[in-house]
């Protein structure tokens, strides 16, 4: 981390007793920042406001956010991590009647990653753990990540990139750091996230560039066989933008090319 800023001040320390860390009472983002230009930065707000919103606490004001972006990135490329949280609370769960949230803003590395993920695409693995489904939390973006932190535990191997997760019906709905996207006969699919999942900024990206092709994506259910089946897929998020899936378990796939034509079209938004 070379900058940190604690409810606007440099700072290195959380009070212990926050909410976010106690019970992960809270939100965050993560955004790719060029040349202080925050990516998407809207949407990553939208969806931000939209998660303050269902756990009834308030979001930053936007252009507060975008000032301690700025402030924090530095040249040329960063991540920059957004965490919002319910502030202190005393014992218990209950919310204080007066919330006053904490919000941490961070600038961290570029995470340098192999071209070739890119262009020949990465290799992708099926997760044991499954994710919960709870509409109430369904799509937005809280700090309770622990379904991925276990199944991010299941593999080393540092050539399998990604792995996929299911819920406890054996539906598909992304990977543990990424959505899922998938070509079939009938276009784009792309799992529905009423029930769990993280909604992407990059997966509406690459929902809005596929409409402009003129090709629809839809949004439903998707059975692990009919992922395992597909003639190709894409994982997306906010750093990434799209990587295709070259083997999943052990099976080749074809590298979707309209993963190339997505980043393309990203590096000129
Ligand atoms: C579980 C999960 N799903 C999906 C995504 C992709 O979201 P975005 O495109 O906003 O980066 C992430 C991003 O970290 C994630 O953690």
């Amino acid at each position: 981390v070379s900058l940190l800023l604690v409810d606007g001040r440099e700072a290195g320390a959380i009070d212990p007793r926050d909410r976010g860390l106690a019970y992960g009472d809270g939100l965050f983002e993560t955004v790719a920042v060029v040349d202080g230009r925050a990516r998407f930065f809207d949407w990553h707000c939208e969806r931000l406001e939209s998660g303050a919103a269902r756990l009834r606490m308030p979001a930053p004001a936007r252009a507060l956010l975008g000032e301690e972006i700025q402030r924090v990135a530095p040249p040329g490329r960063s991540v920059v991590k957004v965490l919002v949280t319910r502030g202190n609370g005393a014992r218990g769960y209950r919310p204080p009647a007066e919330i006053q949230p904490r919000r941490v803003v961070a600038a961290l590395e570029w995470p340098e990653r192999d071209p070739s993920c890119w262009t020949r695409g990465v290799r992708v693995r099926w997760c044991r753990t499954r994710l919960g489904r709870n509409p109430a939390l369904a799509g937005i973006k809280h700090l309770n990540r622990l379904e991925q932190v276990l199944a991010r535990a299941e593999w080393r191997d540092e050539s399998i990139a990604e792995g996929l997760m299911m819920d406890d019906r054996g539906l598909v709905i992304g990977g543990t750091q990424t959505n899922l996207i998938l070509a079939t006969a009938e276009g784009f699919v792309t799992p529905s996230l009423v029930d769990c999942g993280v909604a992407g900024v990059m997966r509406r990206a690459f929902m809005g560039w596929a409409a402009e092709q003129g090709i629809p994506v839809g949004e439903r259910a998707v059975t692990a066989a009919e992922a395992a089946a597909a003639r190709g897929l894409l994982l997306t998020n906010a750093l990434i933008g799209s990587w295709p899936v070259r083997e999943l378990d052990a099976r080749d796939l074809e590298p979707l090319r309209c993963a190339a034509e997505f980043n393309a079209w990203l590096e000129r938004q």
